[in-house]
């Protein structure tokens, strides 16, 4: 099994890296934030509180989740565009915190990751998921670096959210995601961390690539 995974808080560029980086080694991208998020936009559709777990877990036992070329599928639905809002970000957020999920859509990643030649992106991957992955990264960037980029990307689909508004949301994610319980977001202890502020794309996937071709 080879992985190498990309933890780190939202909208540090790990996405976009991630992809990347897999498409420059021929190697398979694997989003699990979009499950979580897939989860979430599955408890809004069926009126299920992800505060209330034995609503929640009925909910993920039942729920067929698939994950094939960049689309994300909930129950034969194509879910790709509508799980990136920012309603969508707290939901995934709030189940996220839930144990039984954390442990059904780990195992779902374990065996994408056991098909091998895989690049993890995730909170939790060089962590919990895949303890033993070849390479470990940790991608990192300031609140305000973050808030700017997802400013950007709202635009572009044409939603004005002020940068404050954006900075107040990325600040309660990082906190419940690295506060929580369970699989609490940090650095792997062995993970390269990679801080892309005032990086270009190019730079960054540029000092991945390095640190890859020096271990593999
Ligand atoms: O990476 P993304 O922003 O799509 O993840 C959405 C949410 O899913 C995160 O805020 C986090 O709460 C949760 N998540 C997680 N563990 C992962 C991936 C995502 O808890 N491996």
């Amino acid at each position: 099994m080879q992985v190498i995974t990309i933890d780190g808080p939202a909208g540090a560029g790990k996405s976009t890296l991630s992809r990347r980086l897999a498409a420059e080694l021929g190697w398979t991208y694997l989003d699990t934030g979009a499950m979580y998020r897939a989860v979430g936009w599955a408890a809004r559709r069926r009126g299920v509180d992800p505060a209330d777990p034995a609503a929640l877990e009925e909910l993920c036992r039942g729920l067929r989740l698939e994950l094939e070329g960049g689309r994300v599928l909930a129950d034969g639905v194509d879910v790709t565009g509508e799980i990136r809002t920012p309603e969508v970000d707290a939901l995934a957020s709030a189940v996220s915190r839930n144990p039984e999920v954390r442990r059904r859509l780990s195992r779902l990643q374990r065996e994408l990751g056991a098909r091998g030649r895989v690049v993890a992106e995730g909170r939790d991957m060089g962590t919990v998921v895949f303890p033993d992955a070849a390479v470990k990264f940790f991608v990192t960037a300031s609140v305000a670096e973050r808030a700017a980029r997802r400013r950007r990307q709202l635009l572009e689909k044409g939603r004005d959210v002020p940068e404050a508004e954006l900075r107040r949301q990325i600040r309660d994610r990082d906190a419940a995601d690295a506060s929580r319980r369970v699989s609490p977001l940090r650095p792997a202890a062995d993970a390269v961390i990679i801080d892309t502020t005032g990086q270009d794309l190019e730079a960054s996937l540029a000092a991945l690539l390095d640190v890859v071709r020096e271990r593999l």
